[in-house]
C-alpha cells in the first residue's frame, strides 16, 4: 500500500522569515497528515531549508529543489549533498522543468544526481513531462519514457523502491490548464508500466505524482485514480489556506 503524498514546490517564493512563519503556522497540518498516514512536505528555497526545517513540525518532509552531484569542487553557485546532509535534508527535486528549460538539466545530469543521491540514502523526486509542442505532436509517452528510463537507468530494484517520480506536464504548470484526471491517470500508469520492466515488483511500492496547477478543488479526483499517488504542488501550495484545502481535500 503506497503511502499518499503532498508535497509543496515553493520554487523561488518567500523569504527565510516567511518560510519559518508557514513552518509554524502549519504544525498542526503535519499533524493531521500524519494521523492520516499522509506524508506532507515542501520544498523551500536553500536559503529556507534551515528555517523550515527547524521550525516545522518533525515529520514535516523538507526537500532541496536541486542538488550538485559532485561533494565538492569548482562550481560556482551550486550546492551539493554533504551540505544538504548538514542540515538534515534528505529529499531532493530532481530535473523540474524549469531547470531543464532554464538550467540545461538534461536526463543523463538528472541521472548523474539521482546517483548521487540514492548513494547517500537520500530521496530523489524525479520530475519528467512533456511540454505543449510535444504533447500537441503526441510525443508525450516518447518524452516521458525516454526521461524515466534515462534518469534511472542501471539502477537495481532495491535502490530505486523509494524514489518518487512525479508527472508535470509542462502545458499545465503555472498556466490554470491542468491535465484532465484521464490523461494524468494514462501518463502516471504508462511509466509505472516502465518502472515494472524496468525494476519488475517493486514498481509498485514506487509513488508516482501528479502535478500542474494542482489546487484544493482538483488535487482529490487525481487522487483518486490507481496510479496517482500524490501531488506536487506549486502556487497553491504557498499560502497555508491553501496548503491546508488541498490536505483536507485527500484525507
Ligand atoms: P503549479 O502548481 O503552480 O502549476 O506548479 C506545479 C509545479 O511545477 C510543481 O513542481
Amino acid at each position: 500500500m503506497r503511502r499518499k503524498l503532498l508535497l509543496g514546490n515553493w520554487k523561488m517564493n518567500k523569504t527565510s522569515a516567511e518560510a519559518k512563519e508557514f513552518a509554524l503556522e502549519t504544525k498542526e497540518l503535519v499533524e493531521l497528515a500524519s494521523k492520516n498516514n499522509i506524508d506532507i512536505g515542501v520544498a523551500p528555497t536553500y536559503l529556507s531549508l534551515a528555517a523550515v526545517k527547524e521550525n516545522a513540525d518533525k515529520r514535516m518532509i523538507v526537500a532541496a529543489q536541486n542538488c550538485h552531484f559532485n561533494d565538492h569542487g569548482a562550481f560556482t553557485g551550486e550546492i551539493s549533498i554533504p551540505m544538504l546532509q548538514e542540515f538534515g535534508i534528505d529529499w531532493v527535486l530532481i530535473g523540474h522543468s524549469e531547470r531543464r528549460a532554464y538550467d540545461n538539466e538534461t536526463n543523463f545530469k538528472c541521472h548523474e544526481k539521482i546517483k548521487a543521491l540514492l548513494a547517500n540514502k537520500m530521496v530523489p523526486v524525479y520530475c519528467v513531462g512533456e511540454t505543449l509542442g510535444e504533447f500537441e505532436a503526441g510525443e508525450t509517452k516518447d518524452v516521458v519514457s525516454a526521461q524515466v528510463k534515462q534518469g534511472l537507468e542501471g539502477f537495481s530494484a532495491e535502490e530505486v523502491k523509494d524514489i518518487v517520480i512525479a508527472y508535470e506536464p509542462v502545458w499545465s504548470i503555472g498556466t490554470g490548464k491542468n491535465a484532465s484526471t484521464e490523461i494524468a491517470q494514462d501518463v502516471c500508469g504508462f511509466i509505472r508500466n516502465i518502472l515494472r520492466e524496468l525494476f519488475g515488483k517493486v514498481a509498485d511500492e514506487i509513488r508516482i505524482l501528479y502535478g500542474g496547477s494542482v489546487k484544493p478543488e482538483n488535487i482529490k479526483a487525481y487522487l483518486s485514480c490507481p496510479d496517482i499517488d500524490g501531488g506536487l504542488v506549486g502556487g497553491a501550495s504557498l499560502k497555508k489556506e491553501s496548503y491546508e484545502g488541498l490536505l483536507t481535500n485527500i484525507l
